[in-house]
């Protein structure tokens, strides 16, 4: 007679093995990705199964609901003390008895591709680089002279088959007591570095720790830094949260940085400092508002660009402010985050750092090109991720480029006079009538626009404060589409316009959106410098795609994707008809969100992106701005509304 048959779904696999075989065991040896911690012993549940009895016998496959063994003592002592969902059972304890069919639920995978739980944040496919081994460690004897590392390590080695493990010194300090609280059986984090380093024994508790894993994706940009708290066993974000860079106070752009290092000696370190100094706080927040243990904390992935990147890592950037805009290194760096100063979290956790592209084009554009994955587009797309600096990818199978472009802080709501980061009472979506040319609007905060009934009584709680970056590119827009705004970016006069909404300021005008001086709030208005502003910004962002496209012999791209914190809110239609982006059919124009951040996500929750990024990025094209002159010529005529020269013909459509 035939041994019994095993399906394994979702993966299909499938093997006869003799009965009374553990299903944990048959999945090891057909290769089906199976979780477990405790190893068998019964007590970490991370092997669940659901035997599916009965659905494969039409195929031939006769399925009983006899298939598995009967619970034995061990799956019991778990159903009683923790209880298993119905009809769930432990893959290490059940049995193969007959033919059976065994699903392994998502959660029970350790590659597992989580489901999507909010709308705003991408599921992730695990595999991440810190995993947790439950193991019995041998206990010393006067006639075996090995250490407690040494018999941990051997254990790792048998019941595991991670060989080879090192640790820091801080590690074997804490070791000792932690084996015999355990009673020499302890949880142990490991450390899989994929660039073959040994690895690392990370952190170690007495018993099973069921307290999880966690790392944190930072983006570190020049006017904000986000990070997102994620769980190591399933990607889920804990906690989320974001600061505005303390450097700012050094200079707003990254070259006033640069040039405040030339001129002030050490000003580098200062800035190594306060930036080190505030992840360590943005880390502190998270933790406290998820409820976890700073030392739970055993990774960081950070992205960022060329001169960030240097700041953080406490290199002198001057070299990247002048051609050929030398990095000290381009290549990933995995290193204890300890070097890094994060101060707050487990202290032998690792930090990754994405490989930058280009002395332009960095760690942040690498993270989007990981999130976004155009090499493996069909057709070309235009990759944005508008910031301060932003990164512009082009590409397809056949070829990436990238470059940089300098649009300054503009988009964030910054240099603009009423201007304000995107938080609550800021205007974020405007509409003007183009016959009365009145504005209404809508503020962070308020689900009504300004005209609708209710507007002034919810609002008055928190009150309008400013514009943030979406709210002043949609005024713009909305003006230049009003007969507000001419071509060449000139605010009209009320005689001009038609609208006493439009105020003379010295020589210029501005358009007045909200008027709140009479009952003692805010004036806010949108002034010549505003527009100016916008237009140096969006010309930057325009002239950097240009490029791409003029590297690539092409007038036009299939499609456009707008990333970044800030470029998930901007409308594709304003944005298109100020000319911040190429001409295009705007049901091609989606948003990404935070890519850079995404992208960040990925490379801490999935140990093989890391080598899939450096790779593809050796492959990507670098294309320099600050010294083509085509650049410049783009620039200038990107200066109007919506372009000097280029036709938008799907605008007049
Ligand atoms: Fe831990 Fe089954 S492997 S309970």
């Amino acid at each position: 007679e035939q041994d019994p048959l095993v399906i394994f779904t979702p993966s299909g696999k499938r093997g006869r093995f003799p009965t009374g075989t553990p299903v944990l065991q048959a999945a090891r040896s057909l290769g089906v990705d199976l979780d477990s911690v405790c190893g068998g012993r019964g007590i970490c549940s991370k092997c669940q199964i659901t035997p599916s009895y009965g659905e494969f016998s039409k195929h031939g496959v006769v399925v009983q609901d006899d298939a598995l063994s009967d619970w034995n003592a061990v799956e019991q002592r778990y159903e009683d003390k923790r209880g298993l969902k119905p009809g769930r059972r432990l893959g290490c304890q059940a049995q193969v008895m007959r033919d059976v069919v065994v699903d392994v639920p998502p959660e029970s995978q350790v590659h597992k591709q989580v489901i999507r739980k909010r709308a705003d944040v991408r599921p992730m496919v695990m595999d991440a680089a810190t995993r947790l081994y439950l193991v019995e460690v041998e206990e010393p004897d006067m006639h075996e002279p090995t250490g407690d590392f040494e018999r941990l390590a051997r254990a790792l080695e048998t019941q595991w088959g991670v060989t080879g493990v090192t640790a820091d010194l801080s590690l074997m300090a804490r070791l000792q007591p932690v084996l015999r609280k355990g009673k020499w059986q302890v949880s142990v984090a490991v450390f899989h570095d994929h660039t073959g380093a040994p690895p690392r024994v990370i952190e170690v508790w007495p018993g099973l720790h069921e307290g999880g894993l966690f790392g944190l994706a930072i983006d570190l940009g020049s006017t904000t830094i986000a990070a997102h708290l994620t769980d190591l066993a399933d990607g889920t974000v804990k906690a989320a949260s974001g600061l505005m860079n303390p450097q700012i106070r050094f200079g707003e752009d990254l070259m006033s940085r640069v040039s405040y290092v030339m001129m002030n000696p050490g000003g580098d370190r200062e800035m190594t400092r306060v930036v080190r100094e505030a992840l360590s706080d943005l880390a502190r927040t998270l933790a406290e508002e998820a409820g976890i243990a700073p030392e739970l904390i055993v990774e960081a992935v950070v992205v960022c660009n060329p001169v960030m990147h240097h700041l953080f890592l406490g290199i002198d950037p001057v070299e990247l402010g002048q051609a050929p805009f030398a990095l000290a290194t381009s290549s990933s760096l995995s290193l204890p985050a300890s070097e890094l100063e994060i101060s707050t979290i487990n202290p032998r956790a690792r930090a990754y750092i994405l490989p930058c592209i280009a002395g332009h084009v960095g760690a942040d554009a690498a993270a989007v090109a990981l999130s976004e994955a155009p090499e493996r587009s069909e057709d070309l797309v235009l990759i944005i991720d508008v910031g301060t600096n932003a990164e512009i990818l082009l590409g397809d199978t056949s070829r990436v480029l990238a470059c940089s472009s300098p649009t300054g802080p503009a988009f964030e709501g910054a240099q603009i006079s009423s201007g304000q980061r995107a938080a609550p009472g800021a205007i974020e979506k405007v509409e003007i009538d183009p016959l009365t040319k009145e504005p209404r609007f809508r503020v962070i905060g308020s689900d009504l626009w300004s005209d609708e009934d209710g507007f002034s009584a919810e609002t008055a709680a928190s009150g309008i404060t400013g514009i943030c970056g979406s709210g002043i590119i949609e005024a713009v827009a909305e003006m230049r589409m009003a007969g507000i705004l001419d071509g060449s970016g000139l605010i009209g006069s009320a005689e001009q316009v038609g609208t006493p909404r439009c105020r003379a300021e010295g020589r210029t005008h501005s358009y007045v959106l909200f008027d709140g001086s009479a009952e003692g709030g805010p004036l806010v208005t949108v002034t010549q410098g505003d527009i100016r502003a916008i237009q140096l910004a969006k010309s930057a962002l325009y002239a950097g795609a240009r490029l791409l496209m003029d590297e690539r012999g092409v007038n036009k791209v299939d499609r456009i994707v707008l990333a970044g914190a800030f470029g998930a809110h901007i409308s594709s239609k304003h944005a298109m008809v100020l000319g911040m982006i190429p001409d295009a059919p705007l049901e091609k124009v989606s948003s990404a969100g935070n890519a850079a951040g995404t992208g960040a996500r990925i490379a801490l929750c999935n140990i093989a992106a890391r080598a899939a990024i450096e790779a593809n990025v050796r492959k990507i094209t670098k294309i320099e701005t600050a010294i083509a002159p085509a650049f410049q010529e783009h620039f200038v005529a990107a200066n109007a509304l919506p372009h000097a020269t280029d036709p938008f013909p799907e605008l007049c459509r």
